[in-house]
């Protein structure tokens, strides 16, 4: 596919209001369990992103009818308990790693063979997290090294449930048991060394699954799920994903006067770090109203600019519930004034990119003053905008584009960013909707500064 360079400059003030699409999580285990369950689902507010829309192309592959409709609805038809049936093709996941992590917990209680294959980046991250468990509950799978895709599953049918402590704070690895366990032989039992996103627990609740979950001795959070439990169809409303209203957000707190309200953001406590990090940084950032949706918390936010932001500690036990914020997070620091530590990183390296590294890199050749740890990052800001002027590399990283274009809306130079295309993964209207509240990002085939347009593209 080919590139799509393009590049934002010194914006502002940012004014409107802005509904970002649904959430990324939610919206790829409502097309999976309604893809399992017996009987319709009926899903409301899908992101429509490229990730969502693999894991639908891949439900469909293994049996499960799945339709978007013209009311604009989407309609799960699923196979019911161990309705799944073998792939004929291999199932391609592009870019996504919450798809192929957890379809390799669902497909592993099936006596069956799925192949999966990915992009660049899918290529390179791991999987042997969660290949450990789902084997020693009776799956097999032949990878690449360090468990990498291409990947087969030998799935099986009688597998056992398991008792299993996760060695990382994964909600993928998490998830990818629970829905093997959903069709294994007795208990299976997670615990987490921190909690992570809980959608899928949420969600199973919804389509009626028996999930329990308590504290350790230590209080860790432990969730089990007994086997042979069946899934019923149900209606899904997803909320705003809170990691693509970050963007606007973090737009209109770094902009003096500006005034930006997103509306029905999905505030689960499991992910709303970033909006607490900024407020302790000092963000004009309010929550205007909060409800309950199908379970999960919701919340309208108004975020206005022109309060100078002021560095801080990240609490390193927060890193869960913002794990996908620290990219848009660097930004923000480098334009507070003093010092920003956030440890506890070491997850991001594994992401669709090296995203401490590439941050790092990125906003120091922008003109930030940090420095780079094994698993940390620390910024020191003086208050005052970067030069920007430079050309970033997004490595098939949605999140690390959006970041670089949210950058330079307030660096002294357009910042540039050599393929916005990924952002399609996630966030499909990001440019239509930052342009709509005043930020100027555009498509750029050929200036590495941006001086001149020579394509015009609302549709990036
Ligand atoms: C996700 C979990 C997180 C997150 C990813 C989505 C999910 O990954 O980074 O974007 O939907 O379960 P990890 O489980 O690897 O932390």
């Amino acid at each position: 596919m080919s590139k799509k360079p393009a590049y934002s400059k010194k914006s502002g003030p940012l004014k409107g209001r802005a509904v970002v699409p649904g959430d990324k999580s939610i919206s790829h285990r409502s097309i999976m369990f309604g893809g399992l369950a017996e009987g319709e689902t009926i899903i409301s507010g899908l992101l429509e992103g490229e990730d969502v829309l693999s894991t639908a192309e891949a439900m469909r592959q293994l049996g499960a009818r799945i339709e978007k409709c013209d009311d604009g609805l989407w309609r799960c038809y699923g196979v019911g308990a161990q309705g799944l049936s073998e792939s004929e093709a291999i199932i391609d996941m592009g870019n996504s790693g919450t798809s192929i992590r957890l379809l390799m917990g669902v497909v592993a209680g099936y006596a069956m063979s799925t192949f999966f294959v990915g992009d660049a980046s899918l290529s390179k991250r791991p999987m042997g997290r969660v290949i450990t468990p789902l084997q020693e509950m009776g799956a097999t799978f032949i990878a690449r090294d360090k468990g990498r895709i291409p990947m087969a599953v030998k799935g099986n049918a009688s597998l056992k449930g398991i008792n299993y402590t996760l060695p990382v704070a994964s909600a993928q690895v998490k998830s990818a048991i629970l829905l093997a366990g959903l069709n294994a032989t007795g208990k299976t039992q997670v615990t987490e060394p921190a909690p992570c996103r809980d959608h899928t627990e949420n969600m199973l609740r919804h389509f009626g699954a028996n999930i329990d979950v308590s504290r350790d001795s230590e209080g860790l959070r432990v969730i089990s799920i007994e086997g042979g439990q069946s899934l019923q169809g149900c209606a899904v409303d997803v909320p705003s994903d809170p990691s693509s209203a970050a963007f606007p957000i973090v737009a209109a707190v770094l902009s003096a006067d500006s005034e930006v309200h997103v509306y029905g953001v999905c505030y689960n406590e499991t992910r709303n770090g970033i909006y607490k990090t900024l407020i302790e940084m000092g963000a004009d950032i309010e929550i205007l109203r909060s409800y309950d949706q199908g379970g999960e918390t919701v919340v309208d936010i108004c975020a206005k600019g022109g309060k100078q932001l002021h560095g801080i500690d990240v609490p390193a036990e927060r890193v869960p519930s913002m794990i996908d914020e620290f990219p848009i997070l660097a930004v923000a620091a480098c334009c507070a004034k003093g010092v920003t530590k956030m440890t506890g990183l070491e997850e991001l390296r594994v992401k669709e990119s090296d995203r401490l590294g590439i941050m790092a890199a990125g906003l120091t050749a922008a003109g930030a003053n940090l420095e780079e740890g094994a698993d940390s990052l620390t910024i020191h800001g003086d208050g005052r905008p970067l030069k920007g002027g430079v050309q970033i590399e997004t490595h098939h990283d949605h999140r690390i584009a959006m970041s670089f274009l949210i950058l330079g809306l307030t660096t002294d130079a357009p910042m540039r960013i050599d393929d916005a295309s990924p952002i399609q993964t996630s966030f499909p209207n990001f440019v239509s909707l930052m342009r709509d509240i005043g930020a100027i990002i555009e498509a750029d085939d050929v200036a590495p500064t941006g001086e001149k347009t020579l394509r015009f593209a609302e549709d990036l």
